[in-house]
C-alpha cells in the first residue's frame, strides 16, 4: 500500500476520503510554515491496534501549539478519539500518525489574524524510515554544514512546521553526499540531533545522551529509551555531547517515532565501535520493541488502545 491509496483522512472533526483533505493556496501555513505537527506510530498488540505514548504526543503537540500561539480548537481527548478514529477507518493494525494543525486561509499578513485554526489527522503504513536493512546494520552519518536553530530563533521543543526547513537543508546535504542522515551541531559546536532524531551514545554499561540545552526536540522516543535503558540496569547519563565523544563511542544509535531505535554505524566515513550494530543497541531495540507492541506487560501504561471506544454517559441502573 502506497502513502495514499483508499486512506481516510479526519479533518476539522470529519473523516474524509484522501483526495478530498484540501488545503486552499492561501493558506497561512502554506507560505509562512504557521503550523505544528506530531508523529506517532501505532503498533499491532495482542489487543489490538494501540498508538505509543499518545497522551505525551498529544501533551506535545498542545505545548507546540501554545509555542506559537496556535489555539487548537479540540481537547486532548478529542484529539485522542479522532487519532483512534482515523486509524479504524483506514482498518490499519500498525501505521504512523500525523496529526498537524495550523492556519487556514483568511489573509496573508505575517501576523495570522483570523486565519482559523484546523486540524488534521493522516494515517499510513510506514516501514522503517532510514530503511529496513540500517535497523540492523545501522546507518552511515554526516555532520551538516548548517546548524541546528537555537531557542533564540524559534522555540526548539516546539515542533513546528516551518523549522523543519532547517532539517530538510541538512537531510538534503547528507543525501546528496550519499549518506543515510545529517548530525546536526547546536551553536556551540555540540551536537544537537538528526535531522529527525535525537542521538544516544553507548560507552560500557553507560548511556550518554543530550538535553534541549543542545537545542534539541526532546523525542518521546528518547524519554521512553531512557527509562528502559535504566530498568535495565544501565546508568544513563544526560549532558553536552561533543563529536569527539561520539566518534570515540562504543556505540551510538538514534531515537525517534519514525526510525525507532537506529543503529549508527559511521560518521563521515570513520567506523563508530565496531562499525556495526552493537549489543547494547540491539538490547534497546529489542525492549523498546516489546513495549511498543505490549509483549512486555510493564509498559502497558504507555500504550492507547484504538479499538477502546469513548466512554459514553448513561444511566447505571438500580437495581
Ligand atoms: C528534530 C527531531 N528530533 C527528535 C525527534 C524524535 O522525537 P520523537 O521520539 O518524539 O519522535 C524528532 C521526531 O519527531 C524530530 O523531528
Amino acid at each position: 500500500m502506497t502513502f495514499d491509496q483508499t486512506n481516510w483522512v479526519w479533518m476539522n472533526g470529519e473523516i474524509v476520503p484522501w483526495g478530498g483533505a484540501t488545503v486552499h493556496v492561501s493558506a497561512h501555513t502554506l507560505h509562512y510554515g504557521s503550523g505544528v505537527f506530531e508523529g506517532m506510530r501505532c503498533y499491532e498488540t495482542e489487543d489490538g491496534p494501540a498508538v505509543f505514548r499518545m497522551d505525551a504526543h498529544l501533551e506535545r503537540l498542545v505545548a507546540s501549539a501554545g509555542a506559537y500561539g496556535i489555539r487548537i480548537p479540540y481537547s486532548k481527548e478529542e484529539l485522542a478519539e479522532a487519532v483512534c478514529a482515523t486509524i479504524r477507518s483506514n482498518e490499519f493494525s500498525s501505521c504512523y500518525v500525523r496529526p498537524i494543525c495550523y492556519h487556514g486561509s483568511a489573509g496573508l499578513a505575517v501576523h495570522p489574524r483570523n486565519c482559523p485554526v484546523e486540524a488534521v489527522i493522516l494515517a499510513w503504513p510506514w516501514g522503517a524510515y532510514l530503511g529496513e536493512d540500517n535497523i540492523e546494520r545501522g546507518v552511515r552519518v554526516t555532520v551538516a554544514s548548517w546548524t541546528k536553530f537555537q531557542s533564540r530563533m524559534l522555540p526548539t521543543t516546539a515542533k513546528g512546521c516551518g523549522g523543519y526547513l532547517n532539517s530538510m537543508l541538512a537531510a538534503r546535504e547528507a543525501a546528496a553526499g550519499g549518506y543515510d542522515e545529517a548530525l546536526l551541531l547546536d551553536e556551540s559546536g555540540n551536537i544537537a540531533e538528526g535531522s529527525g532524531e535525537n542521538l544516544f551514545l553507548v560507552r560500557g554499561d553507560r548511556l550518554l545522551t543530550n538535553d534541549e540545552r543542545s537545542s534539541i526536540l526532546l523525542g518521546i522516543t528518547r524519554d521512553s529509551v531512557i527509562e528502559l535503558a535504566r530498568d535495565l540496569g544501565y546508568e544513563v547519563e544526560i549532558g553536552t555531547l561533543t563529536l569527539e565523544d561520539l566518534r570515540s563511542a562504543d556505540e551510538a544509535f538514534f531515537t525517534g517515532t519514525a526510525v525507532e531505535v537506529t543503529p549508527i554505524r559511521e560518521l563521515d566515513g570513520e567506523m563508530i565501535g565496531a562499525g556495526k550494530r552493537g549489543p547494547v543497541t540491539e538490547r534497546i531495540q529489542r525492549a523498546f520493541l516489546a513495549a511498543a507492541s505490549g509483549r512486555d506487560k510493564r509498559y502497558a501504561g504507555w500504550l492507547h488502545l484504538v479499538a477502546a471506544q469513548p466512554v459514553e454517559m448513561g444511566f447505571i441502573a438500580a437495581d
